[in-house]
């Protein structure tokens, strides 16, 4: 187990620059999710950590100890990625004690740590398969299975999940989760999806065009983002936002959109009066009961999954996203009435796009 130092890390590729000045921190035993869209320099930052693209310059400390000249192997880490790369003509076993064999461990070594990480993810009665005797959840398990055995100070994943169909990526999440709460190892997973941040790490950090936008808490992102790249990338379904102008509605500060409509916002946001604005509105804060600002808009689309509806409506020219309760009367072309609450509303500076 070992802490994780990022010092000014700076990442280009000729003259295209991908990481710009990266600093980050990461306890011992810390879950991170580095989240990002696809492009942002997230698998290069990871594969600098990994040792495996050359940093352009700044530090990567592991427990400790500047680890930029040493190779893969000597940092003591472990890596799963998208794809499994199993040994097709080896069995599970085999897979699994491989790199320990590499290492010159004796065979009863390499037998004892296999069983014990097979054991821990339900592999024990697969040990004998070869690859192509397994489903993919299997194959990823195995993928696993090989990085645990080296009992790594750091584990890194690559959007292990993306190869997987939709409930058996929620499962393996689930299952990952559960192994980091048993081994504790440090880990650092890069995904590309908000949702599988926000339910794995401890902290997650948000990164764009290689630079860090913001790191949190997954609540703490959620609750507070810092600019607007944040707020609508943490969330689903994502964050609405609406152009409009600080104004006051009967003394109290307010948010007026396009068509005048007025939005009551919370009485510390740091807001002029005349200043253009975005509001964020969440769509699961858009409540059917009259207890806020009142917004009304034609029902452009109603879209059931269950407990709840997704419902998209025109405001103010816009269309906007709001979850009600699946049992909701909600009707395609009738009028929707929702309101949000004053201290649900989002404020953002129109031309920085931080968070007001
Ligand atoms: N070997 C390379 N040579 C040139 N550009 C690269 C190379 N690898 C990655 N890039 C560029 O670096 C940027 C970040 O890539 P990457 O770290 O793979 O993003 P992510 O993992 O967030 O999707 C992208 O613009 C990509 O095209
Ligand atoms: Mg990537």
């Amino acid at each position: 187990m070992a802490s994780v130092e990022l010092h000014n890390i700076h990442k280009a590729y000729g003259a295209l620059t991908v990481i710009r000045d990266i600093s980050l921190s990461i306890e011992d035993g810390e879950f991170i999710a580095l989240v990002g869209p696809s492009g942002c320099g997230k698998s290069t930052l990871l594969r600098m950590i990994a040792g495996l693209e050359e940093i352009t310059d700044g530090d990567v400390s592991i427990g400790g100890q500047v680890v930029n000249a040493m190779t893969p192997r000597e940092r003591n880490i472990a890596m799963v990625f998208q794809s499994y790369a199993l040994y097709p003509h080896m069995t599970v076993a085999e897979n699994m004690g491989f790199n320990l064999k590499l290492s010159g461990e004796t065979k009863q070594v390499i037998q004892q740590r296999v069983d014990e990480a097979a054991r821990m993810l339900d592999l024990t009665k697969l040990l004998d398969r070869k690859p192509a005797q397994l489903s993919g959840g299997q194959r990823q398990r195995v993928a696993m299975g090989r990085a645990i055995v080296r009992n790594p100070a750091v584990f890194l994943f690559d959007e292990p999940l993306s190869n997987l169909d939709a409930k058996l990526r929620v499962q393996m999440r689930s299952e990952i989760k559960a192994l980091h709460q048993k081994v504790q190892t440090t880990s650092i997973y890069v995904t590309h999806d908000q949702i599988e941040a926000m339910t794995l790490a401890d902290r997650i950090v948000v990164l764009n065009q290689g630079n860090i936008e913001q790191q949190g808490t997954p609540i703490e992102l959620y609750r507070k983002p810092a600019n607007l790249f944040v707020a609508g990338f943490i969330g689903s379904p994502a964050m609405n936002f609406l152009d409009g102008t600080v104004d006051g509605v009967d003394g109290a500060p307010a948010v007026r959109l396009k068509d005048s409509t007025p939005i009551r916002i919370a009485g510390e946001r740091k807001v002029k009066a005349g200043q253009s604005v975005k509001i964020g509105l969440r769509p699961e804060h858009l409540s059917l009961a009259s207890n806020g600002s009142p917004l009304t808009g034609q029902t452009l689309l109603v879209e059931p999954t269950g407990a709840q509806t997704h419902v998209l409506f025109d405001l103010a020219g816009d269309q906007v996203t709001a979850v009600v309760d699946g049992e909701a009367p909600v009707r395609y072309g009738q009028p929707l009435n929702v309101s949000i609450t004053p201290e649900q509303v989002y404020v953002f500076d129109a031309s920085s796009g931080l968070a007001l």
